[in-house]
């Protein structure tokens, strides 16, 4: 038998032999087909950088990760859990996602994954009408990730309502879906003055080459 070399980074997430994994919250349960392991009688799901921007952020040597246990989350864009399962197994039963999503048929295939998982709540709304959800808490965190141009400010509108003082936020810009004909470093330079006016940027990355022309930002409410 191999010995596995094993390290942690941040609260709640493993490097296994140089692959990213999170601790499976529901043992037994894969949410896309991800590969799952065991290590000393606990199961570990692995975190595909291909198919989740934060992991392919902490590939690419993020230093600032703000999620951990207990940790209240409004996730702006949650598809059918992909990511959010993971963010899930960090933030463990005692913490909560609240998931907005525009299109039902996602949000349909959220359903069973947020049944196994009792700290995801699914809410089919448009992140740009955060008085549709006026009745969610306040917040630690704001993941944004609806990969359209308006996003960086819909992700300060929505932290205006919701993010506690001092709380953070993470946001994956896709350049190509804010402005094909400019050099996606320049749309980062644009979007990262948009943010600065609510946050201070504590962290980026590109996510070449796991998502193509893609930038990260994590960010601390000033
Ligand atoms: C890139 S996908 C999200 C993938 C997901 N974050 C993950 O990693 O598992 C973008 C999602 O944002 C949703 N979306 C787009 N515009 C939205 C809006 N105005 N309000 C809420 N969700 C929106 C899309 O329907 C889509 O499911």
């Amino acid at each position: 038998m191999t010995k596995m070399k094993s390290q942690q980074k941040f609260e709640g997430t493993f490097w296994f032999n140089n692959n990213l994994f999170t601790k499976n919250l529901v043992p037994g349960e894969q949410v896309y087909g991800e590969r799952t392991i065991n290590v000393k009688q606990e199961e570990f799901r692995e975190w595909d950088c291909r198919r989740s921007k934060p992991a392919a952020a902490m590939y690419k040597n993020l230093h600032q990760f703000p999620i951990w246990k207990g940790m209240k989350i409004l996730y702006l864009g949650v598809a059918s859990g992909t990511t959010s399962s993971h963010f899930s197994d960090i933030i463990g039963k005692e913490g909560i996602i609240y998931g907005i999503e525009i299109s039902e048929r996602s949000l349909r295939d959220l359903l069973p994954v947020a049944e196994n998982r009792k700290n995801i709540v699914p809410i089919l709304a448009d992140a740009r009408k955060p008085e549709e959800y006026s009745w969610i808490e306040e917040v630690d965190l704001v993941y944004a990730d609806v990969a359209i141009k308006d996003q960086s400010e819909i992700l300060v509108r929505n932290s205006k309502m919701f993010l506690k003082p001092n709380g953070a936020a993470m946001i994956a810009i896709k350049a190509r879906s804010i402005d094909v004909t400019q050099r996606p470093q320049e749309v980062y330079k644009q979007q990262r003055k948009i943010l600065e006016i609510f946050f201070n940027v504590i962290d980026f990355v590109t996510l070449d080459p796991y998502e193509k022309d893609h930038g990260y930002f994590v960010l601390k409410r000033k």
